[in-house]
């Protein structure tokens, strides 16, 4: 287990240090705390460590072992060890002719032979070789998943789909059929390809809404051909054929669901943006999972961010987080973290099955910049609770515009949080700006910004396949680091299941016509208001 002694120590010295002296004590701090990986370049320097404080985080990954569970994972060993399966979706983006394996067995081969007929199959739907029942061309695809099996895809889409595509590519996750009614609408079932995608094919919601898009397909089209418009993407082939996927795109168990997007889960996006665009977004990834393998823990992107999460949660007592991204493409972004950090790390248990007695994974949200100023940065500039935040900024967005304005906005936040204003500098402001001296100290307070609040900005100059890649993998390697240390299990999600099992109890009722004798007064009630 980890061993906190120097980081508690370290912790409790340096908590009131200010951000803004450190740079003056350490004149190597922005050198020290800055890395460039993978087309990425990560400044942390805005954090709140001081130098010392720094050493003692890498001394605390260095404790905790980060480099051998490293090799662990990559080696393919069982560490999601609650499933008894690996964790190898670095194999899904290594080049052509690598050589993973998982548990023992080699698994390159298989990769390599799916990601080839994923790549048959886009280039044809996409040249039009590949039609629908009638002889049409597939003009729109309509995803269905939800958690890992939707998040990922729609990032990607998001942040690499052509602003005026193709191929209309749309997402149903949600089982409120108004989902699906606002993902069908406008398009036709002639020229119209479903991919469900689930990667235990038993997912309550994807079936549902798998079912009724299969119910609109055979509405309107002939039988003949009919499956030729209904893909299945899961682990589980024989449940997809069960189901009625004549074709399905396979993947292994030892994907994880929210580490699923670099493997068939992604088939929407290959045919949508082209196997090129997908093949360039996995060699981004590999270029981030070479650093991740080769660099110095000390110039390692991943581990420094996760430590400088685990010196704000762990050692400061900041248990959020906001990951702000200055690039509309990249909206989804926070939901995708969300999954990835909280599913992996929102844990309650050591890996030896005993209570974790310090904080594990922060809530993570956020919004895209600048939208979320003008929402919830309020609080995060003057609440009582320091919520650290992070910036994703990319120097050209969009070809046609300016985006200075845009990128200028997050570097003035980090500059905000960090410098903030002190009551003095309001109380002069005010009386420049002609207040009289009762009104200026009537103000003041309310114009003050402790300042002194964390903030880690990622730039890169656009958002590329390839940076994107790079982006995704050095979330999921910092996500990695931070279970390593916690030294909790990263690889399962029992935490989900509890509430499936009471939503299927919950119908049951719904069809017996009332609440059963045992249900809670309050679950109870609620059931007879809703039925
Ligand atoms: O509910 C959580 C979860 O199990 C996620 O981990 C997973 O990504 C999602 O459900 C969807 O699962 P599946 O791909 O098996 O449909």
């Amino acid at each position: 287990m980890t061993d906190w002694t120097a980081f508690d120590v370290a912790a409790a010295r340096d908590a009131d240090a200010r951000i803004v002296d450190q740079f003056a004590a350490d004149p190597d701090r922005l050198a020290r705390m800055t890395v460039e990986a993978a087309g990425l370049y990560l400044d942390l320097s805005k954090q709140s460590w001081t130098e010392a404080a720094f050493e003692t985080c890498l001394d605390l990954a260095r404790s905790a072992g980060v480099e051998a569970a490293r090799a662990r994972l990559f080696g393919g060993e069982a560490i999601n060890f609650t499933e008894g399966r690996a964790v190898l979706h670095p194999a899904l983006r290594a080049a052509t002719g690598a050589d993973f394996h998982a548990l023992g067995e080699a698994v390159s081969a298989g990769v390599d032979a799916v990601r080839a007929d994923m790549a048959a199959f886009a280039t044809a739907v996409r040249s039009g070789a590949e039609t629908g029942a009638t002889g049409k061309p597939f003009k729109a695809i309509v995803h269905i998943g939800i958690g890992g099996s939707d998040l990922g895809p729609r990032v990607v889409w998001d942040g690499l789909r052509p602003v005026d595509p193709q191929i209309d590519l749309r997402f149903v996750a949600n089982i409120d059929p108004r989902d699906m009614a606002e993902a069908l609408t406008g398009l036709a079932p002639e020229t119209t390809l479903v991919v469900v995608v689930s990667k235990t094919f038993t997912t309550q919601e994807t079936l549902a809404n798998a079912e009724a898009a299969r119910a609109w397909l055979a509405a309107g089209l002939p039988e003949a051909g009919r499956d030729r418009h209904f893909i299945g993407v899961t682990a589980a082939p024989d449940k997809a054929k069960a189901f009625g996927c004549a074709r399905t795109f396979a993947f292994r168990d030892w994907v994880g669901g929210r580490y699923s997007l670099w493997s068939a889960v992604s088939l929407s996006c290959v045919i949508a943006l082209g196997p090129d665009v997908f093949d360039a977004m996995l060699a981004g990834a590999a270029a981030m999972d070479d650093h991740f393998v080769s660099a110095p823990l000390e110039k390692n992107a991943p581990v420094l961010m996760a430590l400088a999460q685990i010196w704000n949660v762990d050692g400061l007592n900041r248990p959020a987080r906001t990951v702000a991204p200055y690039a509309h493409a990249l909206r989804r972004l926070p939901s995708f973290l969300q999954q990835l950090e909280m599913e992996s790390n929102g844990k309650r248990v050591h890996r030896d099955g005993s209570p974790v007695t310090r904080q594990t994974c922060p809530v993570v949200f956020g919004e895209p910049g600048t939208n979320g100023q003008h929402a919830f940065f309020q609080q995060i500039h003057q609440g009582p609770q320091v919520v650290p935040a992070e910036f994703v900024i990319v120097a050209k967005t969009h070809a046609d515009a300016p985006e200075s304005p845009l990128w200028s906005n997050a570097l003035a936040q980090g500059q905000a949080l960090m410098l903030g204003k002190t009551t003095e500098e309001a109380r002069a402001e005010l009386l420049a700006s002609g207040a009289d001296a009762a009104e200026a100290d009537r103000l003041a307070t309310h114009k003050t910004f402790p300042g002194n609040r964390p903030s880690t900005a990622i730039a890169m100059e656009r958002l590329t396949p390839g940076t994107l890649g790079a982006l995704l993998a050095l979330y999921e390697h910092k996500t990695f680091v931070e279970g390593v240390i916690w030294d909790i299990n990263s690889f399962d999600q029992w935490g989900v299941e509890l509430g499936k099992v009471l939503a299927r109890a919950i119908l049951k009722d719904v069809s017996a016509g009332g609440p059963s004798a045992t249900l809670d007064p309050s679950t109870a009630s609620l059931l007879t208001r809703l039925m």
